[in-house]
């Protein structure tokens, strides 16, 4: 059989209606077919509600365990009370990649301001990549468009399947 050297990622909405059957989550099953139309190969997706401890374990789980790549959330960055995802990530984070977040809302302010308004990280948990995303498909949709092309190689390097950056 070939080796499968697709990034393997995982998907986690954040959502306490979503997680009580009131809405219908969206965002992941979009965040999931983008990533596999780029070349991902999504291997879980989960839904949780906005508890900061069972955030932190599941992102534990991920990285130590699943020993994914890359893991996206959805969800749980913005100003509301229960909105924990930003803190549960640089919880358990070892690093801070300040830059991904940095493009996200660079991009996302030129398609509106409150783009300003979510508090999404992006950091590193040993040799996984950890990207929270805002909760709506359209913003799910604008903000991976605007770091997809550059994930390839941060995690080529994060993982030590390139040296270096070619110049
Ligand atoms: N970023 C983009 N690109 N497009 C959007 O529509 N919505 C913003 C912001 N980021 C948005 C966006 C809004 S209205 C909010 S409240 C925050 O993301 C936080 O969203 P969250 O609480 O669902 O994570």
């Amino acid at each position: 059989m070939m080796k499968d050297d697709r990034w393997k990622a995982a998907v986690v909405t954040l959502s306490d209606k979503g997680y009580a059957g009131e809405r219908e989550d969206k965002s992941g099953p979009l965040l999931c077919g983008m990533l596999e139309e780029a070349g991902y190969d999504v291997r879980k997706t989960l839904l949780l509600p906005d508890e900061q401890n069972e955030i932190e374990k599941c992102l534990c789980q991920l990285c130590d365990d699943d020993r994914m790549d890359i893991v996206f959330t959805t969800g749980g960055t913005g100003l509301s009370p229960r909105d924990c995802t930003p803190e549960a990530a640089l919880a358990v984070a070892d690093k801070n990649v300040p830059g991904i977040a940095e493009a996200m809302r660079l991009a996302s302010l030129k398609v509106t301001p409150r783009a300003m308004l979510s508090r999404g990280v992006s950091v590193i948990r040993g040799q996984t990549l950890i990207i929270t995303l805002p909760g709506s498909p359209k913003a799910v949709k604008e903000n991976l468009e605007a770091v997809l092309p550059s994930l390839g190689h941060g995690l080529a390097i994060l993982t030590g399947r390139a040296g270096e950056c070619a110049r």
